[in-house]
Order: structure tokens, then C-alpha cells, then sequence
């Protein structure tokens, strides 16, 4: 049932040896989800401050049937990073016929639980999933009619707008028109309500930025010092995306065995782990009209925090 994908670019070990050693220091995001940072991660999606999933949520409950009615015929469901899946299963309930549901994620550990989840409570449903970096998709996956991609989360947040674009056009590629994907985008607002879901009091989300040392530390032989970096999160008004760095308390020096590197830092000098760029409704019909789609409808939460497109293939 589960597949790994072993057509993955590049390693864990080749892009942290790239990340620090660039000018300004870089981890990409998606090596947050070992075992333990899905763990964490989802813990953010329970913490107070942090809106989006119960945003997304109550989106999902107040209108799947509607959503999945403008699905319209479903053979396959295709998701792109589906995590635990607990949002999914809101969109999965009202589809009426069996299907086959694809997940694809990076953890092998959250991927296992979820579709082992999801069959008990859709006994019809066939799996596919598939362990791999979604941004891969048209390596992964065949064309086929009556098909919906589900994106949700603000997990396209994490890409710069050229690649979200680039990566729209290589979901276009495997969907034929009037085929749909539905995305799940956070909106921009005050940076007074962003701000804090990314610097919770009880310091969640700093552990899981802080579990990307760790993660070296356990599979790379890295020496990192993980009380000797703090997190730093902030919002970023002219690219309008939050930032999150880790930042060297002092000027120190950290080997990483496993890659025969060191690492020198600068007291203050940060590692750039994630980017989450926060959408106006305009940004989404240009990124549907960039990457050959259309935007059918956009449902959002009863504060217009957060937006829901289902984008059409043309
Ligand atoms: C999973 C990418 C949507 O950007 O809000 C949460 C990840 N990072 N807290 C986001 C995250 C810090 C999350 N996404």
C-alpha cells in the first residue's frame, strides 16, 4: 500500500550541506516532519493561537457537501502533504461512490497512521499512498479523468509565488479540464493575529523549528547545541509571508560529523527554516490564471481569515 519514492532529488544529508553553506543560512521546511515534528506540528494545529485549522475546519464543516458537490464526478483523490488527515476526512464523508484516495507525504510515520485511520472510518475507499516530496507530483502520478487534488492547510504558503505557480502547472499536467484542485490558502490581515500563531506562549512552535537541529543531531551526527539557538518568527509586510529563522545566541562553531563539516556561526546570525506567505484573494485568481486553471468559488471562515478556492482545470 505504501510506496516510497525513490526518485527524490536530493537528501536530507545534500541539502542541509548546502543550506549552511550559503550566505545567508537555509533549511528547507519540509525536513520539519520527522516522526517527532509531525508530532509537534500537530500540537500547533491544537494551540490557541494558531487560527488556520480551526479556520480551515469550520470551512469544511459548514459547507463539504457543497464542496464536494462541485467536485462533481470523483474517481480519485489525490492529497498533496495530507498529514494526519483529520480536515481530509470532513471532504472524504460526502462523496458518495467509492474512490481511490492517494496521500502523498514526506513521513512515512504520519502517512501509515492516517490512511490506516481513514480506512477503518471508509471501508470502500481504496489507498494508494505514496512517501515522497509532492512537489514532484507529475513523477508520481498518471493522468486520469475524475480527478480532485486536494491542497489544504496553507501548506502552499511555504513556497515563493514562482514555485507555487510552477508547481500549479505540473498539477495542471496530470488533470484533464473541468477536473478541479482545492485549495486551502491563509489570508493576509493584521500582523497582530499572524504574528502570535507563530510565537505560541507555550513555545510549541519553537520546538518544532528548534527539532530541525535535533533532527541533524540524530540522523546527520550534527553536535548542534539546541539551547545555544533560539527561534525567531516575524512577519514580513513587503513580501507578505511570515519568516522563521533559528538564531545563533553567540558566535560558536558546530561539527557535523556525519558530513565532515562545521558550521561557524556569528553571534545573531540566523538559519532561514521556513517562509509562509499569507494570500489576498487576488494573489489566488493570478496563480489560477498562471498555471491554467479557473477559480470556481472560495468559501472562507466567518472572520475571512482564511480562504478555501476550488481552482478548475481549463
Ligand atoms: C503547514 C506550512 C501550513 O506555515 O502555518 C506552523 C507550518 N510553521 N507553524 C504554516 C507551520 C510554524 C504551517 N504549514
Amino acid at each position: 500500500m505504501l510506496e516510497r519514492a525513490a526518485i527524490s532529488r536530493r537528501s536530507f544529508a545534500d541539502d542541509v550541506q548546502y543550506g549552511l553553506t550559503q550566505p545567508q543560512k537555509e533549511l528547507q521546511p519540509w525536513y520539519f516532519y520527522d516522526g517527532l515534528g509531525s508530532a509537534l506540528f500537530a500540537a500547533i494545529c491544537e494551540l490557541p493561537e494558531y487560527y488556520l485549522t480551526r479556520a480551515e475546519t469550520e470551512i469544511l464543516q459548514r459547507n463539504a457537501s457543497a464542496i464536494v458537490g462541485a467536485f462533481g464526478t470523483v474517481d480519485r483523490v489525490i492529497e498533496l502533504g495530507s498529514g494526519d488527515g483529520r480536515k481530509t476526512r470532513l471532504l472524504l464523508e460526502p462523496i458518495a461512490k467509492p474512490f481511490t484516495y492517494v496521500p502523498i507525504d514526506v513521513d512515512a510515520s504520519v502517512l501509515e497512521a492516517s490512511a490506516r485511520d481513514l480506512l477503518s472510518s471508509f471501508p470502500a475507499m481504496h489507498v494508494d499512498a505514496i512517501c515522497a516530496d509532492y512537489r514532484e507530483i507529475a513523477t508520481l502520478i498518471a493522468p486520469a479523468p475524475h480527478t480532485v487534488v486536494l491542497f489544504l492547510g496553507s501548506s502552499i504558503g511555504n513556497l515563493d509565488p514562482a514555485s507555487a505557480a510552477a508547481m500549479f502547472r505540473q498539477v495542471r499536467s496530470i488533470l484533464t479540464p473541468g477536473n478541479s484542485i482545492f485549495l486551502g490558502a491563509d489570508l493576509q490581515k493584521s500582523k497582530e493575529i499572524i504574528e502570535p500563531a507563530y510565537n505560541d506562549s507555550l513555545g510549541v512552535t519553537a520546538s518544532f523549528n528548534l527539532n530541525l537541529l535535533a533532527r541533524i543531531n540524530r540522523e546527520l551526527g550534527g553536535r548542534f547545541d539546541l539551547a545555544s539557538f533560539e527561534h525567531r518568527a516575524f512577519f514580513n509586510e513587503r513580501e507578505s509571508r511570515i519568516e522563521m529563522h533559528l538564531v545563533s545566541r553567540r558566535k560558536q562553531s558546530v561539527a557535523i560529523d556525519g558530513l565532515q563539516m562545521n558550521v561557524e556561526f556569528e553571534e545573531g546570525e540566523t538559519i532561514h527554516t521556513e517562509n509562509s506567505y499569507k494570500y489576498r484573494e487576488s494573489d489566488l485568481q493570478m496563480l489560477a490564471r498562471e498555471s491554467g486553471f479557473e477559480i470556481d468559488q472560495i468559501w472562507t471562515d466567518s472572520r475571512n481569515w482564511f480562504a478555501d478556492a476550488l481552482l478548475v482545470a481549463r
